[in-house]
């Protein structure tokens, strides 16, 4: 397993992988890797002769009072798990590397970025982007793989490939859970165990959803108000947002007649998590 440190080598090694018609499949991270990420590079590792794997913490999708001095990191491990999964180059830049002085250019989305978590975290999806875009650039890849936990930069992630003509196929990898169906995040890291227990109410509330639209309530109003009283009865939480939407468009639904996405976000302490599913 290769660890490519700079920019040039990481594009030398895709370009030489290119000429030995290499396909190369790409995982992007900000590293402290869980089974959601090693599901992602267990599923590109078939798909190509070369898995790359990136561990990035970028610093442009941080808002000013969200954690990015405080994100988890542990490189040893990240780096043991990559090649137990079979990655064959691991690129490590620094921020510099990235963002070199004088670095000017952001790439915006002008409808996806506006629902969901872009209500909440404005300059996110711009830096997610700009990142992606730039990481598309250097690693070269034919297929990315990201994970459906994060719905919202999936979609975003497919229409900004489109929009830019990368001639890259992305897939998206379903959500691993923990025994008792929290959804997997590096920032789980930050809970105490109190709020661990009840950072199980946005599994359960997605389940609880389900089982209302089994029993014929179709009225998304109806159930949102259930599902935040449901997660407001656990400890230390608050809701951000609980949205049934178009799960192409992301625009909300008020009736639930077709399949939707349900989407929550919610902190718990001071963290904030995530979930979602497709239901109807
Ligand atoms: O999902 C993530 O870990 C990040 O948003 C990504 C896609 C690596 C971009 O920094």
């Amino acid at each position: 397993m290769e660890i490519l440190k700079t920019k040039p080598q990481m594009q030398h090694w895709s370009k030489q992988k290119k000429r030995e018609s290499k396909t190369i499949c790409f995982v992007p991270t900000m590293g402290y890797l869980h089974k959601g990420h090693t599901s992602l590079l267990d599923k590109g590792k078939p798909l190509c002769d070369e898995l790359v794997l990136s561990i990035f913490v970028n610093p442009t999708q941080f808002g000013p009072k969200e954690d990015l001095d405080a994100y988890p990191s542990d490189i040893e491990n990240d780096l043991a798990l990559a090649k137990k999964a079979g990655v064959t180059a691991v690129f490590l830049p620094n921020k510099e590397s990235i963002y070199p002085k004088n670095f000017q250019t952001q790439i915006n989305l002008q409808h996806l970025p506006q629902f969901l978590c872009g209500k909440f975290r404005p300059v996110h999806f711009g830096g997610v982007a700009t990142v992606v875009a730039k990481l598309f650039n250097i690693v070269m890849p034919d297929i990315a793989i990201f994970g459906q936990k994060d719905y919202q930069q999936l979609q975003i992630i497919r229409q900004l490939t489109l929009d830019l003509d990368f001639d890259i196929k992305i897939l998206g990898g379903q959500i691993i859970r923990e025994q008792d169906g929290l959804a997997m995040s590096s920032r789980n890291a930050y809970l105490t165990d109190k709020q661990r227990a009840s950072a199980i109410c946005l599994s359960k509330a997605l389940n609880l959803a389900k089982e209302l639209v089994v029993k014929g309530e179709k009225k998304a109003a109806l159930i949102q108000k259930e599902l935040q009283d449901f997660i407001h009865a656990h400890s230390e939480t608050a809701v951000e947002y609980i949205s049934f939407c178009d799960p192409a468009t992301l625009e909300k639904v008020e009736q639930i007649d077709a399949q939707v996405l349900l989407a929550l976000a919610v902190k718990v302490g001071a963290t904030r998590l995530i979930d979602n599913s497709l239901i109807g």
